[in-house]
């Protein structure tokens, strides 16, 4: 009787642990499960807490809007010491307007107080040639609306990035990609019409009412608007684009409001036919990049040509402000590390006011690129998406999320929303991290920043959790340095000689080491 009951007992537990194995071995071979349920980002503080760039490019005499991204409960009054005499600011809504001052620098001492306390923080007005001081944070429709976007997208969009929390931690440009034109021919009848009036003015399409209303819209929520179009006759999707009309166009998206431009090369190969020159490649760019330098408006110039003739090497020659380095990335999400990678190795040419772009933040609810489809929620692990906001902020890029803002969830936003992590994307230097090779599948990415300090992705490729360490003597570190978590905003402590840690499957531990 005993005997038979120990055997089943046995037997019960063989069975059961037969049954799990399959799901016990996942758990320990893929960390995003665990990662799955864990939110990085702790949750925000009642307190305020006033983000943003600490450096601010616009023109003089120009239009001045800049809406001061600050998290903690609302009512929150704003208030700020040294701003020059031609901005105002809501103290209500943090929204600066006005028009740009003379050529220099303006201190500004930003406050932010509600019922639970008090934030300060410094704000550089730096009045001058150069825009994008700090890499652009935004979003575009591309990845996630394609040939469907329409002004209430665009509106809405505008309304989540306040409502989600996304600009009070920095994100500020809504930007409009491909197809609000019209197109000579497409499966809806209402993006088929005239490209251009009697006069060759541009036409948007019937899902775009009124372009000028739209940007007041987003301009009155304090953010910024961005649109797109090619120096070729049709744009990617087959659109009206610029070609012969550029001057004209570049009038346009002023009078319309537009703050950012993409320029996406498209069909201009027809253009430029055989011709791989530098100068081929330049020209279409030189000559909208004078353009925009000569309009009343700050338009921040995105140069989209996917690398070819190494654009890193002369974006900026021809005014851009950021250019991507490749293709589109939405056509190898499983290849982020290598394209961040690569990116990386043109990081001599990232500095405030040019960017390397390896394009955008493809997470949450995204429509797959081969068939432009409707949104669906990403497939990636939790932990590498933690892995791709980290190598985008310490890369320096342009950090534009192209997901449904209509269908952000918990864990969407809280890897897009971590202040610390964001605050090194935005560091003044602008340095693009460097990348120094450890064994196996890890890597580190190291990024000096402005205070002396410097940010570090550890990052782990493999299918398995593993060791990482950091050296100082990699890093020509001695001594002491505090090292504080970046993703979960916390001190671990001050170390020696090295930091190690474990890092979970495809993922990354995102440290900053300061010896203060
Ligand atoms: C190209 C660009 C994309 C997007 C599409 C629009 O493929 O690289 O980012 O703008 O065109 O058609």
């Amino acid at each position: 009787m005993k005997k038979n009951s120990i055997t089943s007992v046995l037997t019960f537990t063989i069975f059961i642990l037969l049954a799990l194995a399959p799901y016990i071995s996942y758990c320990a071979e893929n960390d995003t499960i665990k990662d799955g349920n864990k939110l990085y980002t702790p949750p925000q503080s009642p307190q305020p807490r006033v983000n943003g760039p600490l450096v601010y490019g616009c023109r003089p005499g120009n239009p001045f809007l800049y809406r001061i991204p600050c998290q903690g409960l609302r009512p929150i009054r704003f208030s700020a010491k040294g701003l020059p005499a031609e901005l105002r600011l809501d103290p209500a809504t943090g929204i600066i307007t006005g028009t740009a001052p003379k050529r220099g620098e303006y201190n500004v001492l930003i406050q932010a107080v509600n019922s639970k306390g008090k934030s300060k923080r410094h704000f550089k007005i730096v009045a001058g040639e150069k825009l994008a001081l700090t890499p652009p944070m935004g979003w575009n429709h591309w990845y996630a609306h394609y040939d469907r976007i329409t002004d209430k997208m665009m509106r809405e969009a505008a309304d989540i990035m306040i409502s989600s929390g996304m600009a009070d931690v920095g994100y500020q440009y809504v930007n409009i990609d491909d197809c609000w034109m019209n197109a000579p021919e497409n499966s809806d009848p209402m993006r088929v019409g005239p490209l251009r009036n009697e006069k060759g003015n541009i036409i948007p399409n019937h899902h775009f009412p009124d372009m000028k209303r739209l940007t007041d819209y987003i301009h009155s929520r304090g953010l910024k608007a961005g649109i797109y179009t090619s120096p070729g006759p049709l744009t990617c999707g087959g659109f009206a684009g610029a070609y012969h009309h550029e001057e004209q166009d570049a009038h346009q998206f002023a009078t319309w409001g537009f703050d950012f431009l993409k320029y996406d090369w498209c069909s201009y190969g027809q253009i430029a036919g055989k011709d791989t020159s530098i100068e081929a490649y330049q020209k279409p760019y030189r000559q909208m990049g004078n353009i925009l330098k000569s309009l009343d408006r700050d338009i921040v110039f995105n140069l989209c040509q996917y690398g070819m003739g190494d654009v890193w090497k002369w974006g900026a020659k021809v005014e851009g402000n950021c250019w991507r380095t490749s293709g589109d990335l939405g056509f190898e999400l499983d290849r982020i590390y290598d394209v961040a990678i690569r990116n990386s190795e043109f990081r001599q040419y990232s500095k405030p006011g040019e960017w390397d772009d390896p394009d955008y933040i493809q997470i949450g609810w995204i429509g797959n690129a081969n068939k432009m489809g409707i949104p669906e929620l990403t497939p990636m692990p939790a932990s590498m998406q933690y892995a791709y906001m980290s190598l985008w902020s310490l890369m320096a890029a342009p950090l534009i999320y192209s997901g449904d803002m209509s269908k952000l969830d918990e864990f969407t936003l809280n890897v897009l929303c971590n202040p610390e992590v964001i605050e090194v994307n935005q560091d003044p230097l602008g340095e693009c991290g460097l990348v120094i090779k450890l064994t196996g599948d890890c890597f580190l990415m190291v990024k000096n920043l402005v205070d002396g300090s410097k940010a570090i992705g550890l990052f782990n490729r493999s299918k398995t959790t593993t060791e990482v360490a950091v050296n100082w003597t990699d890093l020509k570190l001695s001594g002491k340095q505090t090292v504080r978590d970046l993703w979960r905003q916390k001190e671990l402590g001050i170390y020696q000689n090295k930091f190690s840690t474990q890092v979970p499957a495809q993922g990354v531990v995102m440290i900053k080491l300061s010896n203060r």
